[in-house]
């Protein structure tokens, strides 16, 4: 018999469990029926994911609800939009709901991020269900409740901290995912080793292929650990003002080059966290904060499992150095025009870095044979 992971988010009275296991949307009735008061839900996916599963999770829950409404956004990054937005919250407000309405967001971190927002914002708020259906969102995104929309300014400048009361992460769910997606899911997995857990990464590197190949026990305990650190981590700094940070580990070199790359698909963000960590492990070793070997042992792993480890080997998303330090700019970890980097002291210990000049960054992409322009 599999057994149902549960781990818990502590957050006070707004604490909620996350669910790890196969099966979880068919059997969501039985997960969902304390929360669905009013018994009524409205299932929000995307053009892809939504013809994949809405109807087996709308035939699952309808037992337990008197009305399911069902609406699908454009699959893709393009719909973390204010025009998305608009229209996902009028379509919602012309179904007739109220604050007991249950949203349910089926899909990746777009359709995860978007409904938590919509759900944070819709009649100042509304109660709404994780069922994330990608490794990325399954370990990361759909925990912890950041949800939001790209600006013209930059991704994910609006927003709102806003949890939600459940997250289902089923694993039947990723055997239907793109090799390249799996494995750019991995790469958050390898962060939460890296940022916390060396004994973890240590797993990770004896058992990467059983990971990838969602061999049952492996995906569930590698999307657990997962989970648990993050929810660790957020229970204590909800809200990102100190250590909750520290998940941004390759984030600042990740983010520059997926705004480098227009967010058009031919980068996706765990491509560029993963060349993300290893240059964030390589500026630490150039700064005498962590050993060379550790950086060696993070590049091994990455290029193992076939994840870009550095800039030369990204698919998209390369600029001269004063592009990219731009958009490093303007990172909502920055204080007063000073880049603040999150590093690491060795594998399984990283550490916030503010005050890291443009001089110091630009000499760094120097010595990795980046163009200076
Ligand atoms: N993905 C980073 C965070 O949730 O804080």
């Amino acid at each position: 018999m599999t057994v149902i992971e549960q781990i818990s988010v502590g957050l006070g009275d707004r604490s909620y469990p996350v669910l790890i296991g196969p099966d979880l949307l068919v059997m969501a009735d039985k997960y969902l029926a304390d929360l669905i008061v009013k018994k009524q839900v409205v299932i929000i996916s995307d053009t892809i994911i939504g013809p994949i599963y809405q109807n087996s999770l709308a035939k699952a829950i309808m037992p337990i609800c008197d009305r399911v409404e069902i609406l699908q956004v454009p699959a893709g990054e393009t719909s973390k939009s204010l025009s998305v937005l608009d229209k996902v919250c009028n379509d919602i407000l012309n179904i007739g709901i109220d604050r007991n309405t249950v949203l349910i967001a089926l899909g990746g971190g777009v359709v995860g991020d978007l409904v938590g927002f919509v759900s944070a914002v819709l009649l100042r708020g509304t109660q709404y269900i994780q069922i994330p259906t990608s490794l990325l969102a399954q370990v990361d995104s759909s925990v912890g409740g950041k949800t939001g929309i790209n600006a013209k300014a930059g991704k994910n400048l609006i927003g709102a901290f806003h949890q939600p009361k459940l997250v289902l992460a089923d694993t039947n769910l990723l055997i239907s995912l793109p090799k390249r997606e799996l494995l750019a899911g991995y790469a958050e997995i390898v962060k939460y080793g890296l940022l916390g857990d060396a004994n973890f990464f240590s797993w990770l590197e004896d058992n990467w292929s059983g990971v990838l190949s969602l061999d049952k026990d492996k995906i569930i305990y590698a999307v657990k650990r997962s989970c648990e650190m993050k929810a660790k981590i957020v229970a204590a700094d909800e809200t990102e003002k100190s250590m909750r940070a520290l998940l941004n580990l390759g984030h600042t070199f990740a983010h520059a080059f997926e705004a480098v790359a227009n967010y058009d698909g031919q980068l996706l963000h765990g491509e560029a966290v993963a060349a993300g960590l290893g240059l964030a492990f390589d500026f630490s070793v150039i700064r005498k904060m962590c050993a060379k070997e550790d950086a060696i042992r993070v590049h091994n792993h990455l290029l193992q499992v076939g994840l870009p480890d550095n800039y030369a080997s990204l698919p998209a998303g390369k600029a001269p150095i004063s592009v990219i330090i731009e958009h490093m700019k303007k990172d909502k970890k920055n204080i007063s025009g000073k880049l603040t980097f999150v590093l690491a002291n060795k594998i399984g210990s990283a550490c916030i870095v503010p005050n890291i000049s443009e001089e110091e960054i630009t000499s760094f992409f120097m010595a990795k044979g980046v163009n200076h322009v």
